[in-house]
């Protein structure tokens, strides 16, 4: 893997080790009730991943699409019939009632990223379309993700080394893939996420923080639910 995106690809490939699917799982339920009462038609899922919750939003008779930087997550959602395209939120034509960016998206950004990705989803949004993201918290970072952790299936065996030092997590999977000849090919990248406090929201220029929560998905106030309309 040499591609930009080869950390994001990395990620796609072992996520199914994390022992995160309960947490996505509730953390989509957390989504669809915020959007429940909105009388959404068209909805844009940014960061989309595997496309779990376009296929939530499908089933809610919503018009659904997505992206992803990684070609590996575009790929599976592809496959599964879903209309996902390969690539940031530039790459997204069109407006929509409902953009969300769902389990720590914003976190891959750093500011200066995360500055330009709000400007581009406040294009996209309709009148009073609503932005719906969330941001894990301090305690997210140096509570629940910070440390070490290894796994292992058929797929073959993980170890992640994370760090959370000036506000930035940094995460190393090192993946031992096993081959079909029951030998291991090693694969190492890092992934660095970063802590965005909420003044940096309420401050942003033409999106507006309408309503916020913090909430547990790991029972330690880790994650912040942020909601956002058009100024
Ligand atoms: C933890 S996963 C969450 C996936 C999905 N939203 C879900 O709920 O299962 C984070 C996703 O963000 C994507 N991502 C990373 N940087 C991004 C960016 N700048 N713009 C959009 N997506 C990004 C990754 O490729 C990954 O699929």
């Amino acid at each position: 893997m040499s591609s930009k995106t080869a950390n994001l690809d990395l990620y796609a490939k072992v996520e199914h080790l994390l022992g995160i699917e309960e947490a996505t799982d509730a953390l989509h339920s957390l989504y669809m009730s915020e959007l429940a009462d909105l009388e959404i038609e068209s909805l844009l899922d940014v960061g989309c991943g595997r496309g779990g919750f376009i296929k939530r939003a499908l089933a809610k008779g919503m018009e659904a699409k997505g992206c992803d930087p990684s070609e590996v997550m575009a790929k599976a959602c592809q496959n599964d019939g879903l209309d996902v395209v390969c690539g940031g939120i530039e790459t997204i034509e069109g407006k929509f009632d409902a953009i969300v960016a769902i389990f720590d998206v914003l976190n891959f950004m750093d500011k200066e990223k995360l500055n330009l990705f709000l400007d581009e989803v406040a294009k996209r949004l309709s009148d009073e379309g609503v932005f719906i993201a969330d941001v894990n918290t301090k305690f997210g970072f140096s509570e629940v993700a910070e440390g070490v952790m290894s796994a292992e299936d058929e797929s073959g065996f993980l170890n992640i080394d994370a760090t959370f030092v000036n506000d930035e997590l940094t995460t190393v999977f090192t993946f031992f893939e096993k081959e079909r000849n029951g030998k291991y090919e090693k694969h190492q990248e890092s992934i660095v996420q970063y802590f965005h406090p909420i003044r940096f929201f309420q401050n942003h220029k033409t999106l507006k923080l309408v309503d916020k929560q913090t909430f547990s998905l790991y029972e330690t106030n880790d994650k912040t639910l942020l909601i956002f309309k058009k100024r």
